[in-house]
């Protein structure tokens, strides 16, 4: 049965937020429509202004922005044969991605168009606010450590075997790096993060064997001597200053010489181009890259149904549940350019 009514966070070109009616999505091939019934807000939504139009140069407006989608299945297009009306499932709203354009799949509504291949099913025990949290941060994660461009490890699965190797994540209590940890431990690697000294348990409980202060000015030596005589897989970078952090351990270290940034901003181009006659490859990563790559599939379709349904993937960080309905978005926005740790902030609309 098609769907009735829609309503919408409406986006314009300088950033100014409005709630009003928005047409209601039809699936077409390889799509679905879901009622959102939680959304969560990432650093990307919060960026206003001009530097929105750097990040999204060819976003149409007015739009409906927002990746993160948790809810339940209204309708299916044609060829979708993994999900049917009444499914929870939880998605990587994909509107603002060059190749998609579209203010039907922005998260902020309460019918929003998902792709099938970034979908996937909510366990029963799984809180719909709680799997709001995974889309965006699952996506830049996986995009950092698979796709060929980037760090170019081979993919998780349910039984991996120990490559012997590891893969550093500077910022492993950001909701990204939480996510890192796990798809990379899900690899094969062994993983050494940083994070404040408040969050290493909880880094460690993803499967991280050792955690350091990323403000501790030894951290690098640190972890260059945890490595022992083992081989650097790769470097994933997030949070301020990390690329700068990082690369005195990926010259010192053995490996592949690969570092995965999480900001994919000119200066991180610049410092590729410094970093080559020292073997370190530095590139940027896209979150949404695998709206398009075969990672996206991999990920959603054949990795996190079954890692989410047996426990061995965590929806992590914890959900902050910060506000109802469509206009508590901006104040999330607000909450969030204040700062957070090890958490993430959803809005639900029920
Ligand atoms: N390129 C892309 O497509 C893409 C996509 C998504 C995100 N990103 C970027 O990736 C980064 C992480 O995003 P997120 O949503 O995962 O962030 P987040 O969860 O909102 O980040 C909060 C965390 O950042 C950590 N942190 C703060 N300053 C840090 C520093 N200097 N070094 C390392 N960690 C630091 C804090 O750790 P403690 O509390 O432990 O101190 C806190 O837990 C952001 O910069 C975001 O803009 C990029």
């Amino acid at each position: 049965m098609a769907p009735s009514g829609n309503a919408a966070l409406w986006t314009s070109s300088s950033g100014r937020f409005t709630v009003g009616p928005a047409p209601v999505p039809q699936p077409g091939p390889g799509e679905l429509v879901v009622r959102a019934e939680a959304v969560a807000v990432n650093p990307v939504d919060a960026v206003s202004g001009l530097l929105r139009h750097v990040v999204y140069p060819k976003l149409r407006y007015r739009t409906v922005i927002g990746s993160d989608v948790a809810g339940t299945v209204l309708a299916v297009g044609p060829g979708v044969e993994r999900f049917q009306a009444g499914d929870r499932v939880l998605g990587y709203a994909a509107g603002q991605e060059q190749h998609r354009n579209s203010a039907a799949e922005g998260a902020f509504q309460h019918q929003v168009l998902l792709l099938e291949r970034l979908t996937t099913p909510v366990p029963q025990d799984l809180a719909t606010e709680q799997a709001a949290v995974l889309p965006l941060a699952v996506s830049t994660a996986a995009a950092g450590l698979f796709e060929p461009d980037q760090l170019g490890l081979p993919l998780p699965t349910a039984d991996p075997v120990d490559r012997g190797q590891v893969v550093l994540v500077w910022g492993a209590s950001t909701s990204v790096g939480a996510n890192a940890v796990q798809l990379a431990r899900a690899a094969g690697y062994a993983v050494i993060g940083t994070a404040s000294p408040r969050n290493h348990a909880f880094v460690r409980s993803l499967g991280a064997e050792a955690v350091f202060d990323y403000r501790d000015d030894g951290a690098a030596r640190r972890i260059v001597e945890a490595l022992a005589d083992r081989q650097l897989a790769g470097t994933l970078a997030f949070g301020q200053g990390s690329l700068t952090r990082t690369l005195p351990i990926v010259r010192a270290a053995t490996g592949s010489g690969r570092l995965a940034s999480a900001y994919p901003t000119p200066a991180t181009t610049i410092r590729a181009r410094l970093e080559r006659r020292h073997g370190v490859h530095v590139t940027a990563i896209w979150g949404g890259r695998p709206t398009e790559s075969e990672v996206g599939p991999a990920i959603y379709r054949d990795f996190l149904p079954e890692a989410l349904r047996s426990g061995g993937y965590q929806a992590t960080p914890t959900a902050s549940v910060v506000g109802t309905g469509l206009s508590a978005i901006p104040d999330a926005l607000a909450e969030l350019r204040a700062g957070v740790s090890a958490r993430k902030l959803v809005v639900t609309l029920p």
